[in-house]
């Protein structure tokens, strides 16, 4: 879908369907008064007299949401306007994106190739157009996904395939289209690492994972990836990483993407570390049977790189990120690692494995030990870690953990603007002892209390020498349920915090 921004006359503009949205007050005083200002944000005398009535008849209600169609209305060049009314309150961010998501439905589920949103009526509390624009192109352009990749009946599509938004004259109309592409590129980015997510894990292998990286590097020259295999982990003495992949039939990759966008070539790079568990049985530690299949999911975090650097070559972002996915699948078998073997990380480290479900960390560990080389600005890795987050705290948010607080804070920023929260645990020392083992430097698990945090705990020993946050997704990555699917999250929150940052270096 091709969104963009443009000022122009609503009652001349041709299009398959006008979108008008009735801003609270039901006289329409303010409309009528906008009206003066500027007459190309008007719909004509005619229109505004029918549009009263049918508020005054609560054809349509002065609720948020509420909507009704108008075919050929009088004295307009579009084939249908379409009214939505904001309701009779200030709208704050999450009611304006209700209110995006309502209109995103409704003009999906007409018969039409395009289609004009005019926003001059619409106020968000301490948002701007600008953000506005962003945000309606994202919601519409995530629309475009369905999870029917492996359904042969029953296919979804849209007719849909242009909409331009209306700004009123006078606003930055250059910012306002740039602000349209990001928000159409984080929703591609998105809508790749929810097809990701939702591919079941006979398809969606490690080496699948390493085939679609390649595929979003080819053609793009600031963008570049290389696979190791496991012979070449073995010479790096990724001992730990390897030691997930014993028991499984399927090769282990450590993927790596590099994209050099920087104008500035000596800018340090962004690491972006996604945990790439393309099954999670747990390996000898076996998982319960129940909802098994959603440890498919495992590798939302590698998704979500994946989905970032679609963002970054489609957008052209000036910064520079690497990327790195380290690909394992977690199964039982006969060489399959046991509970109280011990092994070598690349860092020299040794750990005893007294859970081998405790696996996102034991590849993750040896993967962040890799990123030091890059010689980093600052490294963040996203794994759907520990199920005790999702306890924490549900789908909302996901947790950050973090050895610096500027970072950390970045972080926090970047999830409020893209509404793509996080919210921060504490790595204190009294946590970290929980991982004392009697045979090796540490164990891998921290006993039952404060999973999430020990769990970021470990990882902190991997990171010591750079500054990092760690990103669990394990709740807000995918839903359960009748909506089961994969959410795109986090990559609303990494695009706006690399977008900050391309801004500010
Ligand atoms: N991938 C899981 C975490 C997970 C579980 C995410 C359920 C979302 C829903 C991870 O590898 C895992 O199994 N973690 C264990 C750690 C425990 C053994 C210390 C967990 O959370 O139970
Ligand atoms: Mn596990
Ligand atoms: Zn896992």
């Amino acid at each position: 879908m091709q969104i963009n921004a443009t000022t122009c006359n609503l009652s001349s503009k041709k299009t398959e369907c006008l979108v008008f949205i009735l801003s609270n007050q039901k006289d329409h005083s303010n409309i009528r008064q906008l009206a003066i200002d500027d007459s190309s944000q008007y719909l004509g005398n005619e229109i505004m007299e029918l549009v009263t009535k049918l508020q005054e008849s609560d054809d349509i209600q002065n609720k948020l949401g509420s909507s009704l169609v108008i075919n050929d209305p009088k004295s307009l060049e579009a084939k249908r306007l379409l009214l939505v009314s904001t309701g009779d309150k200030a709208l704050n961010e999450q009611m304006f994106l209700n209110l995006t998501h309502i209109i995103g439905n409704k003009i999906r589920s007409l018969p039409i190739k395009n289609a004009v949103i005019a926003i001059q009526n619409v106020d968000v509390v301490g948002r701007d157009k600008i953000w506005q624009a962003q945000k309606i192109s994202q919601v519409l352009a995530e629309k475009s996904y369905f999870s029917d990749a492996m359904k042969t009946l029953d296919k979804q599509s849209c007719s849909l395939k242009k909409v331009l938004i209306v700004i009123p004259k006078g606003q930055s109309l250059k910012k306002t289209k740039y602000s349209c592409a990001l928000g159409m590129s984080i929703s591609k980015g998105m809508n790749l690492s929810k097809y990701l997510g939702d591919l079941p894990g006979n398809i969606c292998t490690p080496s699948f994972l390493a085939k679609e990286a390649k595929k979003i590097a080819a053609g793009h020259s600031k963008l570049t990836c290389d696979v190791m295999n496991e012979a070449e982990m073995k010479n790096l003495g990724m001992n730990s990483l390897l030691s997930v992949t014993a028991g499984t039939q399927q090769p282990a990759k450590m993927i790596t993407l590099k994209y050099y966008g920087c104008s500035n070539k000596k800018s340090k790079p962004i690491v972006l570390v996604g945990k790439g568990i393309t099954f999670d049985s747990g390996g000898i530690s076996l998982k319960p049977g129940a909802a098994m299949d959603e440890m498919k999911y495992d590798m939302c975090g590698a998704a979500s790189v994946l989905g970032v650097f679609s963002m970054l070559v489609n957008i052209d972002l000036d910064i520079n990120v690497i990327g790195i996915i380290p690909a394992v699948e977690n199964m039982p078998g006969g060489k399959a690692i046991k509970p109280g073997d011990i092994v070598k990380s690349m860092s020299g480290q040794t750990i005893e494995i007294l859970n081998t479900d405790a696996e996102g960390r034991l590849i993750l560990c040896d993967a962040l030990t890799y990123a030091a080389r890059f010689k980093p600005k600052n490294v963040i890795d996203i794994a759907t870690l520990t199920g005790a987050c999702v306890m924490a705290l549900g789908s909302h948010a996901s947790g950050l953990l973090s050895n610096n607080d500027i970072l950390a804070e970045k972080l926090e920023a970047a999830g409020e603007k893209s509404t793509d929260r996080v919210w921060r645990l504490p790595l204190w020392g009294e946590y970290d002892s929980q991982l004392k083992s009697n045979f090796a430097d540490m164990a891998n698990i921290g006993g039952r209390s404060a999973g999430t945090i020990t769990a970021a705990c470990f990882l902190a020993r991997f990171t010591k020498d750079y500054d990092w946050a760690h990103l669990d997704i394990a709740g807000t990555a995918w839903m359960s349920g009748n909506n089961k699917g994969s959410t795109g999250r986090p990559v609303p929150l990494l695009s706006q915090f690399l977008i900050d940052e391309a801004a500010n270096d």
